[in-house]
């Protein structure tokens, strides 16, 4: 039988409220400008595999047929038919220098499609929660997307991979779009990014190399509150290209975005 969407979020939230608590209460303050015992790195991935492992075990007591796919290593089939996609931190690099942009990011996909998403950015005091056809709610109040913003008035996030040679191919896309839009973000988490156009923050988001858990919970808040979400024309978001904005905004910048050869090679 299909699973229940809303029974699924809720055990979303959960295991993102409690992996969210152990990364804020558990990130030591001087991370990042003190010497610990481990280098600054080794112990912002002890906490990003502590947190992979809470929302696994959380998860699998609660459903214990589901899969799992997740950015520290979490890789199951589940014999339900529902896998969960994470991101037990999203925006690391973020969460080393004490900057806010952090977050878990959880989704429920049953049979490919994402049934719910759940993130949640605790130095934002923020959950962004969605579930497939039931809307987009950001600390309980609905989420929507901003009207279609003209191109040249539109404010864009994206962001950048790790790799140096994609990191240049970023710069030459970014340098054409920045003389064309009211301007540019690069705030540090896909997730919160995603959410961002689900709020009506930023006009619109664009990324290429994304990887399923940094995009599945954000993407589906984006479209549950109006966004469109894609990749290059007539495909889905994928590590090649995600784009979200509202219709009307999606259009041309998939297009420009096309045009400039935006996507993962
Ligand atoms: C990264 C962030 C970043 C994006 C990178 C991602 P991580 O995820 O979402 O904003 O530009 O493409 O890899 O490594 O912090 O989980």
């Amino acid at each position: 039988a299909s699973p229940d969407p809303t029974e699924l979020l809720e055990i979303a939230l959960e295991a993102a409220r409690r992996a969210g608590a152990l990364l804020r209460d558990g990130r030591p303050a001087d991370l990042g400008v003190a010497a610990t015992k481990s280098s600054p790195i080794d112990v912002v991935t002890e906490m990003d595999i502590a947190a992979e492992k809470l929302i696994t075990s959380y998860i699998g007591g609660q459903r214990p047929g589901d899969g799992f796919l997740g950015e520290e290593g979490a890789s199951s089939e589940g014999t339900s038919g529902v896998r969960w996609v994470i991101d037990p931190l999203d925006g690391t690099v973020n969460y080393l220098y004490g900057l806010p942009g952090w977050a878990v990011s959880i989704a429920a996909e049953y049979e490919g499609r994402v049934l719910a998403g759940v993130v949640e950015a605790p130095m934002r005091r923020e959950t962004y929660q969605a579930v497939l056809g039931g809307g987009a709610f950001v600390n309980g109040t609905p989420a929507r997307c901003r009207p279609a913003a003209e191109f040249s008035h539109a404010l864009i996030g994206t962001g950048f991979g790790y790799l140096a040679e994609r990191r240049v191919a970023q710069a030459e896309v970014v340098r054409a779009l920045v003389p064309r839009v009211r301007d540019i973000r690069r705030a540090g988490a896909a997730a919160i990014d995603l959410a961002d156009v689900g709020c009506g923050r930023l006009d619109g988001y664009f990324e290429r190399g994304l990887h399923p858990w940094d995009m599945a919970a954000g993407a589906l808040f984006a479209r549950e509150a109006g966004a469109l979400t894609g990749g290059r024309p007539g495909e889905p978001a994928s590590g090649e290209l995600t784009i979200a904005a509202p219709p009307g905004l999606f259009e041309p910048l998939q297009e420009l975005l096309e045009g400039l050869g935006a996507w993962h090679d």
